[in-house]
């Protein structure tokens, strides 16, 4: 028997607070879970610092991809096995490219990103593709197989019904995490009926459709989208944390770069403040690296670094205020000669924020963000976008939302603060208020 097509003698099923079970029965599936760098991600925080806001957040990267794989695996053996639209050799990649599709993110992925100019998708491929476990196990399937599943995550692959499985306006990714986060954070609004959206997915040739009598099920799902984006996504505590931590890694290269002595040598972020990041160096980096680097660098001498470390740790978080880049960059001016006056680092304590979503958009060719609208397969047969044929979803679709805030330290500011002349700093307040 070829490996493509080899079962476990026993089903092996991981217990799962969202989908109950997770099952696999493929021995390449299995084989995968296995190597170090899909154990990795158990190191790799799902929602990165929104664990200091909600702080049931704690769920990993490894529990989505499991949960990722086993919405990919009941859409295609429960519901599209046997149809003549769905192609069975697609199986095993489908799935393969499911549970790996979040491979190469890294630790507190998007403020690390931004700092060190990186991106987790090229490190999915380097993973996928480089000399590695995965790439052993996925080289078993078939020579060309590692390259076929890189090309399904990167959505360059000519296989568009897969792709869309994966990543589209409604995808596996999505479902399971927009389910995952709302229980691991505990709020109410994540919920919607995965069970019936998955009932009426129908494979087209190059995308998965709704049956029209889905379509509430999907509305629901679009407003869960929406209001876990704004209550939990952008909360606006977990992005102050987010702040702090990328204002850490700022002020850590930033000293490398003028030869400051580290009481405590940064040996796992040397390859990175020399941004020439090899794939090793970057699979050694997780969350609890970082949190003991924030840890030890409390006791620097360099007080900024010592200073913002200690806030991370001890969840001294900075505070913000509502900011309208438009309107107010000459009172973000004067806040910003101020904080010199007083000795507080703008560039490190006065921080200008911003987050921005689109619930969903309807088909732009040629925009930025193309978008594959979600197309609702009518009795006829015939599709429709489905803002065309939902008043809830067509209110929301193509309007962008954005927030900006200010971050600042307010104790600092504080009457009993030793920064500075307390009327300047009085000053700064009515300004932030
Ligand atoms: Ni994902």
């Amino acid at each position: 028997m070829s490996y493509s097509s080899e079962k476990l003698s026993e089903e092996k099923v991981f217990k799962d607070p969202v989908h109950r079970y997770v099952h696999v029965r493929d021995r390449a599936i299995w084989d995968l879970i296995g190597t170090k760098e899909f154990q990795r991600l158990r190191r790799v925080r799902q929602l990165g610092t929104t664990y200091l806001t909600f702080h049931g957040a704690e769920h990993s990267r490894f529990n989505h991809s499991l949960g990722v794989y086993e919405i990919v695996r009941r859409i295609i053996d429960d519901v599209f096995d046997g149809r003549p639209e769905w192609n069975d050799e697609d199986r095993l990649l489908t799935l393969c490219a499911a549970l790996l599709h979040d491979l190469g993110h890294g630790p507190f992925s998007h403020s690390f990103e931004k700092v060190f100019d990186l991106d987790h998708e090229d490190f999915t491929r380097a993973i996928i593709l480089g000399n590695t476990d995965v790439n052993k196990v996925l080289s078993k399937v078939s020579p060309d197989f590692p390259e076929k599943v890189a090309e399904i995550i990167a959505k360059t692959s000519e296989k568009k019904l897969v792709v869309s499985m994966i990543s589209s306006q409604i995808d596996a990714d999505r479902m399971d995490y927009l389910q995952r986060d709302a229980y691991f954070t505990g709020v109410s609004y994540g919920q919607f009926d995965m069970e019936r959206i998955l009932r009426v997915m129908r494979p087209r040739e190059d995308q998965v459709v709704i049956k029209k009598s889905g379509m509430h099920a999907v509305e629901d799902y679009i407003m869960s989208r929406y209001q876990m984006y704004w209550q939990v996504y952008f909360h606006p505590v977990s992005r102050s944390a987010e702040v702090l931590l990328s204002k850490i890694l700022h002020r850590a290269k930033q000293l490398y770069k003028e030869k400051y002595y580290f009481k405590f040598e940064p040996h796992h972020f040397i390859s990175f403040f020399q941004e020439q990041v090899t794939l090793e160096d970057y699979l050694k980096l997780d969350e609890a690296v970082i949190l003991y680097y924030f840890q030890t660098w409390q006791e620097e001498i360099d007080p900024i670094l010592s200073d913002l470390c200690h806030r991370f740790v001890n969840r001294n978080l900075f505070k913000y205020a509502e900011f309208d880049p438009a309107k107010e960059y000459k009172k973000l001016a004067k806040l910003t000669e101020l904080f010199v006056k007083v000795g507080i680092d703008p560039e490190y304590y006065l921080v200008v924020d911003s987050s921005s979503d689109l619930p969903y958009d309807f088909y732009r060719p040629g925009e930025e963000e193309e978008r594959l609208p979600i197309h609702l397969l009518m009795k006829n047969g015939e599709l429709r976008e489905l803002s065309r044929e939902s008043e809830i979803v067509d209110a929301i679709s193509g309007k962008r939302r954005t927030d900006h805030k200010l971050y600042y330290p307010a104790d600092f500011l504080a009457d009993d603060s030793d920064m500075g002349d307390i009327e300047l700093r009085k000053q700064i307040r009515a300004l932030l208020d």
